[in-house]
């Protein structure tokens, strides 16, 4: 745990950003266009303020990559170089291993496999590599992917992976194997390998290209879908891309493995491709984490472009940006890679990348030049795609843009536009709604251990103020405010209290408890160990085994400003430097969470008066004291309004 930096864990799978003493990036756990999700490196912890994830980076993993406990200390001890001492897992733990990770370890074999085929093996060498050489591949990317060939024998993968313990079940189920008759066979069988990775380098699947010319099979064989391989949620080559897509900010997307491959040879490395699929919207979620702008390369056939026109569609529906390059025809990126230089492939495909419209307009407007019911209909096709954009500044660019390129009126293209999307909305409405940008579910405790039961909120619920004088003992407990004193002359004198000191005294001063059990766990391991003169690491409640504590410490500790946004409205206080002016928020948080308790205390010596007066013989004695009680209370109660008032005034 102390080794692991939760920026470096997190920066493997979102793109962060610095945002003053946090990071802040696209949360990876739920849908979203700007970025909600921070993570402190101070604190060790992330939070999403859209969908409440939030953890260390042992749950991060836990949580992103589905990893079990042991897993993510395992990737984080690989990650740092810290050596565990693991016994090697007896037959029953073997069986033990869940699916997924019998299915990774397969994958992870078979890769090896191929791979030391495809360099060691004669017709490896013969068949596999000699190929991948003459299409000009050179041996560093051969193996940074990781390709592989698999023999044209009849089940010498499947012998192998048999013979090292791998059930059949699992070979059937990964598709590497196929049964006749109850006989097991490869289904790679004489092909090329393309391994298809996860963001963190797992492989998930394979690709299989064929090295002879048979009209009867297809060309490239893939996995089938299985536990761990989802085709809409793959992209081939993101393991190795997402960095450089991070840093320049754009992605190019292909079709093809050997796409990916060549122009990554070529020193293009923000490449990914879609192997044989139809790009989904979770793809694009993959790639969001990274960019916002995909430059789409595809063959200038009528396949290619027919491919370009559906993705470029979806990728606005999805908030992207997006341009495109058209190879021309007969070519791919593959082939033109190699046969240009990598500096000419960068300027083509920097100079060739048009956006939609003029794309659009370009192919299509070719044979409409004159005709103006045909020209209504491209610019009805444009309207159509530009009112997918979800974002109305940018839908109003292309607006503009359109509207200059096709010389047609914007108020022309604007009622379009308006009448496209409020037919959309009205068909979502029928459907019950779109299920895109819905909040998502209640966060579940990461990290094992039972959550104590959260407290509801609601009318007469102390939560808000609780949770107020939790965040500042975490934050500030041992901030100090200044006070002025009169001391023994009749001087005044400054001294100095710690937050933690002024909060213990006056709540247990009173023996005031809290209604939140969780709150009240962290309140008492303060006061236990200021008695001792110092406070709790907030490691101590992060890491917590209590899953319940675990979460609020990880809220309140995200929650950098306070909790109270009317607080901050009335006082003009807008979230910079909260630590400057600590003084009157740890006051008006003392004196509002009394104010609550005292307003419950009230609520119920009055229910006592109504119901001692309700009995048919009334204790007057009791009454009065009653009563008596009753106005102690409500002249406490303003006695704090004033004093509250005056924090707030002051
Ligand atoms: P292409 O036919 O364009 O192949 O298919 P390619 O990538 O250019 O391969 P080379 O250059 O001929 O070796 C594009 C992609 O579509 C999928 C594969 O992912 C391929 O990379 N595909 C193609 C299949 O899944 N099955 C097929 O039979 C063909
Ligand atoms: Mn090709």
């Amino acid at each position: 745990m102390d080794a692991a930096r939760i920026e470096e864990v997190v920066g493997e799978f979102v793109s962060l950003k610095k945002r003053g003493v946090n990071l802040i990036g696209l949360c990876p756990f739920h849908n979203e266009k700007t970025p909600s999700f921070n993570v402190s490196a101070v604190r060790g912890i992330f939070k999403c303020f859209g969908c409440g994830k939030g953890g260390n980076a042992v749950s991060f993993l836990m949580e992103h990559e589905h990893y079990t406990y042991p897993e993510a200390l395992r990737y984080l001890a690989r990650k740092y170089g810290i050596e565990i001492e693991e016994e090697k897992p007896s037959p029953e733990q073997q069986q033990v291993m869940d699916e997924k990770e019998s299915l990774f370890n397969l994958s992870a074999f078979a890769q090896k496999y191929f791979q030391q085929q495809l360099h060691e093996s004669e017709e490896g060498k013969a068949v596999g590599l000699t190929y991948l050489k003459e299409r000009g591949f050179s041996l560093e990317v051969i193996r940074k992917f990781g390709l592989g060939y698999c023999p044209n024998a009849w089940d010498g993968f499947t012998q192998a992976a048999i013979r090292q313990g791998y059930k059949k079940d699992y070979l059937l189920k990964s598709s590497l194997s196929k049964s006749k008759d109850h006989i097991l066979y490869d289904s790679f069988r004489g092909r090329i390998i393309f391994p298809i990775h996860n963001l963190s380098g797992r492989i998930l699947g394979f690709g299989g290209r064929i090295m002879t010319r048979e009209e009867k099979r297809p060309k490239y064989i893939n996995s089938a879908e299985s536990e761990i391989y989802h085709k809409s949620k793959a992209l081939y080559g993101i393991y190795f891309a997402k960095s450089a897509m991070a840093a320049r900010d754009n992605c190019y997307l292909m079709e093809g493995y050997t796409d990916v491959i060549s122009l990554h040879q070529s020193g293009i490395e923000n490449v990914i491709a879609t192997s044989g699929t139809a790009l989904s919207p979770d793809q694009l979620r993959l790639i969001r984490r990274y960019t916002g702008n995909v430059t789409l390369l595809f063959d200038g056939d009528p396949a290619g472009i027919k491919a370009a026109f559906r993705g470029i569609d979806i990728i606005l529906e999805e908030g992207l940006m997006v341009r495109i390059v058209l190879f021309p025809d007969g070519e791919d990126p593959d082939s033109y890679a190699r046969k240009h230089r990598p500096a000419e492939l960068r300027a083509f495909v920097e100079e060739q990348a048009k956006d939609f419209i003029s794309f659009k307009t370009s192919l299509l407007l070719e044979d409409s030049q004159d005709d103006p019911i045909k020209k209504a209909s491209l610019i009805k096709e444009i309207a159509r795609t530009i009112a997918l954009i979800p974002e109305p500044i940018a839908r109003t660019l292309y607006v503009q843009k359109c509207s200059e390129m096709m010389q047609v009126e914007e108020k022309l293209l604007l009622a379009e536009i308006n009448r496209v999307r409020r037919d959309k909305y009205r068909r979502q409405q029928q459907q019950g709604g779109s299920s895109a940008d819905k909040p998502a579910d209640q966060p579940e405790a990461p990290g094992g251990g039972q959550a104590t039961p959260q407290p509801k909120t609601g009318p007469g619920n102390n939560d808000a103020q609780e949770k107020e004088l939790i965040r500042l003992l975490l934050h500030y407990a041992e901030h100090e405010m200044s006070f002025e004193v009169e001391n023994e002359d009749k001087r005044m004198e400054e001294v100095k209290v710690k937050v933690v000191e002024f909060i213990l005294q006056d709540i247990l001063a009173d023996k005031l408890l809290f209604d939140n059990s969780l709150c009240q766990q962290i309140f008492d391991t303060f006061a236990e160990q200021w008695q001792e003169q110092s406070v709790p690491q907030a490691s101590r409640f992060t890491e917590h085994a209590d899953a319940g504590v675990r979460q609020l410490a990880i809220d309140l500790l995200a929650n950098q400003h306070s909790l109270s946004k009317n607080w901050e409205h009335r006082h003009r206080i807008y979230v910079i430097g909260e630590e400057e002016d600590l003084k009157p928020r740890v006051m008006h948080a003392v004196y509002a969470f009394k104010l609550k308790k005292l307003e419950q205390m009230i609520a119920e010596s009055q229910q006592a008066i109504r119901d001692a007066s309700a009995d048919s013989s009334p204790d007057d004695s009791r009454l009065l004291e009653l009563m008596k009680n009753n106005r102690d209370l409500l002249s406490k109660r303003s006695l704090f309004a004033t004093a509250l008032n005056r924090v707030v005034t002051k």
